[in-house]
This record gives C-alpha cells, sequence and structure tokens, in this order.
C-alpha cells in the first residue's frame, strides 16, 4: 500500500504535499515523490528512501501538486520506479494493484509507447494520456482509463496546463477535503487534518475533481454525486517517541492505559443492539490478518472455555476466498487495528454477503471497517506508529477478552473480570527490566522458536512474528507439544527457544518440551508466573510474570516478547519503527 496526496490553493503546494506525505508515511516508505505545477509547467521530483529525501522539495515553486510515498508492490524500490508517474502531459500517483497491468503494457507498447518504470501504476498514466489526447477532458480520460483497469487503485492525476487535480477510487481508501486554504486528497484523514476543513470519503467506483472552486463528487456513471462530510478537527499533533528512542518501545510502555482505555463498558445502551446480537449468536467467525489474527486466536480460546460457543478464526486472505460456510446465526468479527487492511475488509464484507452480522474491532474511527459493519467495538490504544503492532495487540485482546465474557454471562456462565489487567500490565513491565540481556543468545541465532500450550500457544505466534518483522531473524511460534513430531530436527545450539508456561494444567507438559530443547543444546528462556518454573536449571533466563486468569495471560505475556524483539532489533542494527519491506496498513491484497 502506499500513500497519496494532493493539493490545490492559495498555498505553497511543495510543504503541504511533503507534510501530507510525512503522515502517511506509515503506508509505505521505499520512496517518495512529489509533482508542483507552476505557471502550467509540471516539475516532478522522486527519490529512493523516507519522505525526508524531499526536503530539498520544500521551497520549489507551486500551488497545486500531488505526492506519494511508497510500498513497492510491482518493480523494485528505486527512484525510477518511484510516484508521481508522467506521460505526455499526465501525471498521477496511485495507491492499489492493477492485476491487469502487464496485459494492457503489452497492448500500450504494441502502440510504440515507451514506460520508463516497472510498475503497473505507469500503465494508467498511459491509458489516460491517450484518452486526455483524444478527448480533452481530464475526468473522462480517468474515468475511461480506469474502466480498463482490473484491481484497486486511489489515483490523484493532474494535466499539465490544467488548474485542477482528479481523482479516483476502487478498493483503495482516499478522501478529499476543502476548506479557506485550499482543496486535498489523502489516503487517509490524518492527512488532512485541520480546523475548518471538511472531508469527503470517497466510495469505491466514485471520482472527484477538485479546483479553486471546490471539490465536486461524482459516482461511476459520473453523476454528481452526494457523500458523508466529515469534519475536521484541529490538526493531530506529530506524534512524538518523547523520552523513547523509538515508537515501539514507547508503545510497549503504553501497554496498561492501552488495556485499561479498551475494556469496554458493554453494559451501556450504546451496546445494547450489540448485545442482543451475542445472546442469540451460535458461532463466532473471527477474520483477520497478522497480529489481529493472533487477537482472533486468544479469542477463541477464551470464548470457546468460558461461553462454549464454536468460534473460528481465519486468516482473511484464506478467507476470502474459500468460499466459507457461514451457519445462521453467525457473528463474524473482524479484528483490524487500521481498519483498512483489504484482505480484512474483502472478508467481512463476503461474510455479510453471506448472511452474517458483523462486528469491527478496530483502533480507527472512521475507517472502512467501522463504515461496513454493522456494530464497532472500538480499541482506545491510541495512535500507533510503530509498524510492529504492539499496545493495539493488548488493546484488541482487552476487547475480545470482554466480549467473550458477555458471551458467556448471556449463557449463565462463569464470566472472569478483566478489571485488575492495566495494574497486571504495569506489574510486567517492570518485571521484564533486564529482558535486553537476553539479547545476545538471540543476535547470532539461525532460527528461534516460541512454544506454548492452549493461550500460550497464541502468544507465542504473536512473540515470534514481532522477533521477524522488526530483527529480520527467522522465527517460529509453535505448538510445544507438536514440535517432537518433526521439528525438533531443527534445535541445536544455534535455536534459542523461548518457551511460555502461564497455565499451570499445562505447563508440566510444556516443562517437556522445554526438556526436549535443552537436551539438543538449545538455550531456553521461559515466560511462567510459576516460581517453581522460574527457576528451573534448564532455563538461561526467564521472567516471571503476576499471576492472571490463565485464559487472558496471552495480554501479559506477550509482553516480555514485544520488548525482546524490540531489543534484538536494536541490536542488529535494525530500525524498530519502520523495518524493511513493511508498512503499518496493508491496503492491497
Ligand atoms: C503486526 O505487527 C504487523 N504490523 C501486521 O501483521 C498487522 O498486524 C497486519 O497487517 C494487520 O493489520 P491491521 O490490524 O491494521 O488489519
Amino acid at each position: 500500500m502506499c500513500g497519496i496526496v494532493g493539493y490545490l490553493g492559495t498555498a505553497p503546494a511543495a510543504p503541504v504535499l511533503i507534510d501530507g506525505l510525512e503522515k502517511l508515511e506509515y503506508r509505505g516508505y521505499d520512496s517518495a515523490g512529489i509533482a508542483l505545477m507552476s505557471e502550467g509547467k509540471l516539475a516532478v521530483v522522486r527519490r529512493k528512501g523516507r519522505v525526508a529525501e524531499l526536503a530539498f522539495a520544500r521551497t520549489m515553486q507551486g500551488d497545486l501538486g500531488i505526492g506519494h510515498t511508497r510500498w513497492a508492490t510491482h518493480g523494485a524500490p528505486c527512484e525510477r520506479n518511484a510516484h508521481p508517474h508522467r506521460c505526455g502531459k499526465i501525471c498521477l500517483v496511485h495507491n492499489g494493484i492493477i492485476e491487469n497491468a502487464a496485459s494492457l503494457r503489452a497492448a500500450c507498447e504494441a502502440r510504440g509507447e515507451a514506460f520508463s518504470s516497472d510498475t503497473d501504476s505507469e500503465v494508467a498514466a498511459h491509458l489516460i494520456d491517450g484518452l486526455y489526447r483524444k478527448e480533452g477532458d481530464l475526468l473522462r480520460a480517468v474515468k475511461g482509463a480506469a474502466g480498463q483497469l482490473v484491481g484497486s487503485y486511489a489515483f490523484a492525476v493532474l494535466a499539465e496546463g490544467e488548474r485542477q487535480i482528479v481523482c479516483a477510487r476502487m478498493h483503495s481508501p482516499l478522501i478529499v477535503a476543502e476548506g479557506a486554504d485550499g482543496v486535498f486528497a489523502a489516503s487517509d484523514l490524518a492527512a488532512v487534518q485541520a480546523e475548518g476543513r471538511t472531508a469527503y470519503v470517497l466510495e469505491d467506483g466514485d471520482f472527484a475533481r477538485l479546483t479553486d472552486g471546490g471539490v465536486e463528487l461524482f459516482d461511476g456513471a459520473l453523476s454528481p454525486v452526494a457523500r458523508e462530510a466529515v469534519p475536521l478537527g484541529c490538526e493531530e499533533p506529530a506524534p512524538d517517541a518523547g523520552a523513547f528512542r523509538h515508537f515501539m518501545r514507547k508503545e510497549i510502555d503504553e501497554v496498561p492505559q492501552a488495556v485499561q482505555n479498551s475494556i469496554p463498558d458493554l453494559s451501556k445502551p450504546e451496546f445494547s443492539d450489540l448485545c442482543k446480537v451475542l445472546c442469540q449468536t451460535q458461532y463466532l467467525h473471527i477474520v483477520a490478518c497478522g497480529t489481529a489474527y493472533h487477537s482472533g486466536l486468544c479469542m477463541k480460546h477464551a470464548a470457546e472455555l468460558f461461553a462454549r460457543v464454536p468460534t473460528q478464526v481465519s486468516i482473511a486472505s484464506e478467507y476470502r476466498y474459500a468460499d466459507p460456510i457461514v451457519p445462521p446465526r453467525t457473528l463474524t468479527i473482524a479484528v483490524s487495528q487500521s481498519g483498512e487492511t483489504a484482505d480484512t475488509l474483502a472478508a467481512a464484507q463476503l461474510a455479510k454477503e453471506k448472511g452474517s452480522r458483523l462486528l469491527a474491532v478496530t483502533n480507527v474511527a472512521h475507517s472502512s471497517l467501522t463504515r461496513l459493519a454493522d456494530f464497532v467495538l472500538p480499541t482506545h490504544a491510541g495512535r500507533e506508529v510503530g509498524v510492529a503492532a504492539t499496545k493495539s495487540f493488548n488493546a484488541q485482546l482487552a476487547v475480545l477478552y470482554a466480549l467473550a465474557a458477555r458471551l458467556a454471562l448471556a449463557r449463565g456462565r462463569r464470566a472472569p473480570t478483566l478489571a485488575g489487567l492495566p495494574t497486571l500490565a504495569e506489574e510486567t513491565l517492570v518485571r521484564c527490566g533486564r529482558i535486553g540481556a537476553w539479547t545476545p543468545y538471540f543476535q547470532g541465532a539461525r532460527s528461534v522458536f516460541f512454544l506454548g500450550r492452549g493461550a500460550d500457544r497464541c502468544a507465542a505466534l504473536e512473540g515470534s512474528l514481532k522477533l521477524k518483522e522488526i530483527s529480520y531473524l527467522p522465527s517460529e511460534g509453535y505448538a510445544a507439544g507438536e514440535l517432537k513430531h518433526g521439528t525438533l530436527a531443527l534445535v541445536d545450539n544455534a535455536t534459542p527457544v523461548v518457551a511460555l508456561a502461564c497455565d499451570r494444567a499445562l505447563a508440566d507438559k510444556t516443562m517437556n518440551a522445554v526438556h526436549e530443547v535443552y537436551a539438543r543444546g538449545a538455550p531456553v528462556f521461559l515466560v511462567t508466573p510459576f516460581e517453581e518454573l522460574y527457576h528451573a536449571r534448564e532455563v538461561t533466563a526467564s521472567v516471571l510474570l503476576p499471576r492472571c486468569e490463565p485464559a487472558f495471560s496471552p495480554i501479559l505475556s506477550v509482553i516480555p516478547l514485544q520488548l525482546l524483539a524490540y531489543h534484538v532489533s536494536l541490536a542488529l542494527g535494525r530500525d524498530p519503527d519502520k523495518p524493511r519491506n513493511l508498512a503499518k496498513s496493508v491496503t492491497v491484497e
């Protein structure tokens, strides 16, 4: 996914565009560029790397322009593949994937058109340019080109010499906004937030034309259309890591507050309709990706244990193509920090089409997922800047565990309280003060295993993902009891093992796996609330967690794993906030 911006107004465009791109860097940051129009002439600058590489362009002339920060899909991350892309008088920025780009490009090349990049986006520039030369109308040219595309797109398009920006949206988020200082286009609200402006959320198939007269919205037939107006509040202050070196470390420190703020009071009137549905729910389906998928696995464990509600957790990109069976009285829960993950949105849409009610658990108000859902249970983790999800995972668990407890209550069953979890999370952070000392055992690892059973396995999966995505070390989260069925062959003194044993009923079984890997030379690191295990002789180092409801233990046991990943990432010279190849919100499939 990428971030796109556009501006037309009375102020110099370059600073507006670059400031907007800085707020969208969470969407991708392998290259960036802007195009500016000054006295009808277009100038384009692009650089490999972060938006900061464009600092020199802040003084460029022009009060109209577009900009882009990239997460490479087609074509390596380099200057020639960076956006904006030009063809003739047309210049565009694109977020999405054009799935039929190869055939369209071949047709353009057969007509003698030369390409300067390896991207799918440049194909759109060629199509628009061809139609623009014929019709001379930019809006109609963009519509005509969009009609040939298969896939997803959010475009902002300029034509040299014309004082307008044309936008189009299909399956990639795009908003337009207007205010006293001009008109704007952006991938999300954060990039245009400012007092007195009004934003409009484009829907799939919509077009927009931005001029000095303001914003015009059109449907797929180019008929004028009205969209939800979102009054923008004061500009969000630039996120600040404060006393911390990285946002990720700050956000781990915010876990207790995120949990505290996210535990919902489901007795509130605003949740009465949802609770009625909960009482009728016979099946739970959870669809999510990455970390959110892991929080769904944690929810399954708790919902089936306490409420005895059959719960199916699906990786959204699998669910959306699996023609899922959705029985009557199924409630589908879509979990997504950003609320913009393409696979999760598609899975959620499919669940609705199959007759399920849809509950969104997300951290971003006004996100696409909140607009799709029948019900919303927000997490209140606060803005999460680090690409690696941390506090948002704990916040998702706070919401999902409360939901599991409410489901249990609705069935006259035991419903453990979550009340003490924020304090226990605070205590856990205190007890993790020495995690950094584990780092040397991991720096040179060939691979790392995270082991657990039951709820511990869910936390192990999340711990493994954290380590992989910010240290680039191979790692695997694994069912402790499954190791001996093959994967144990990989274990030796170069494969440190992190074992989680937070459920007394399963802890001794997990320790069997600890003995097995210890016997093969692996250094073992244990996360447990049980003193007797904490001092086990096979363990190189361990963290003694505070006691909590075992089924809720991932909300605590993940904290040392988040910190471990952070310290190992630093030791290996990585950037834990912006790891390579990744982005915070994956709005393409
Ligand atoms: C987690 O650390 C990753 N950043 C990634 O797996 C993420 O959880 C996934 O892309 C889902 O994002 P979402 O919660 O915004 O839908």
